[in-house]
């Protein structure tokens, strides 16, 4: 059963957690489909969103699904808010604490801000992405999707590409694809990715066709321009020549590997077009599953947290 107070990562779940979550988001994706399914678990739950940095996927599908359980939801609106008169998160956080909110959904660029967050108030707080630490959300959507397809996680071969050094979607998927007996290969350039991270129980390497080769799952990742100090590589034409997958290079993967991406998808670089839009990828279906899992998110942690 699920306890936390809140949902910092997927390091700190344990496996039997996390396919609680992943049972609760089939449920919920029929309430997606059919709005006279829908309930108001959270009638009595108001939800605030507190987005440091851009995003389209997360936030969106995070509002729908408060609104989809019932529940009252808010955007902070940083770029508008006294966070540009110099607020600090915490006394920011503690003002939205004090309007009664049950929920906190944060994403920042500095890593473990969601974790200070959840220290200091009393909502539940939900990391919606922090710095290059982690995206659970996004993971657990992720394997959502290939539980989905695949029917299993034991043995399956998962391969995750490009900017890993950066990536906290990289993180997340490798801290809970270990856990569900996935093998879980991270690639790209020696520039973007660390020895260290076998430390998670992975391979690493900057070999992209070996590292393809038989594949379940081949997941692309969005090189982080707006994180690199210096260009780790010459150009992005260099980079899609060398670590971009195109359809030829999928082609060492099995024939009905996964192609996925957590968006945005720099078209051209990581992916070529035909494989984004090819008969393999499920992107698009990704996105689909981010609002069910992340009403199953909101759900078990009102139900552990009812009487807070
Ligand atoms: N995958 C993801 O986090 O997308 P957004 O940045 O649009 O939320």
């Amino acid at each position: 059963m699920f306890k936390s107070k809140d949902l910092l990562g997927l390091r700190d779940l344990s496996g039997e957690d996390i396919m609680e979550i992943l049972t609760t988001a089939k449920e919920m994706k029929t309430k997606i489909d059919y709005a006279h399914l829908r309930d108001d678990t959270l009638k009595k739950a108001s939800i605030v969103t507190l987005f440091y940095e851009n995003s389209t996927r997360t936030k969106t599908s995070f509002m729908l699904a408060g609104a989809y359980l019932g529940g009252i939801v808010q955007d902070l609106g940083v770029s508008t808010s006294s966070v540009n008169k110099g607020e600090s998160l915490i006394d920011t956080g503690l003002n939205i604490d004090k309007m009664g909110v049950k929920f906190m959904i944060i994403r920042h660029s500095m890593t473990g801000a969601a974790a200070v967050l959840a220290r200091n108030v009393k909502a539940c707080v939900i990391n919606a992405g922090d710095g290059t630490n982690e995206h659970p959300t996004q993971a657990l959507l992720d394997m959502y999707t290939i539980l989905d397809y695949m029917g299993g996680f034991k043995g399956l071969k998962v391969v995750i590409l490009g900017d890993i050094s950066h990536s906290r979607v990289a993180r997340s998927n490798a801290f809970g694809l270990v856990k569900l007996g996935a093998k879980v290969t991270l690639a790209g350039p020696s520039t973007l990715i660390s020895g260290n991270m076998r430390a998670l129980g992975v391979e690493v390497t900057s070999d992209i066709k070996g590292a393809i080769a038989d594949a379940d799952v081949v997941m692309g990742l969005r090189v982080q321009f707006e994180r690199q100090k210096n260009m780790p590589f010459p150009n992005t034409r260099e980079y899609a020549a060398l670590y971009g997958i195109n359809s030829e290079l999928l082609k060492y993967a099995k024939p009905d590997a996964l192609v996925m991406h957590p968006g945005p998808v720099n078209r051209g670089v990581e992916f070529s077009t035909d494989v984004i839009d090819g008969k393999n990828s499920v992107i698009n279906i990704q996105v689909k599953n981010g609002v069910a899992v992340r009403m199953a998110i909101l759900k078990l942690l009102y139900e552990a947290n009812v009487d807070l």
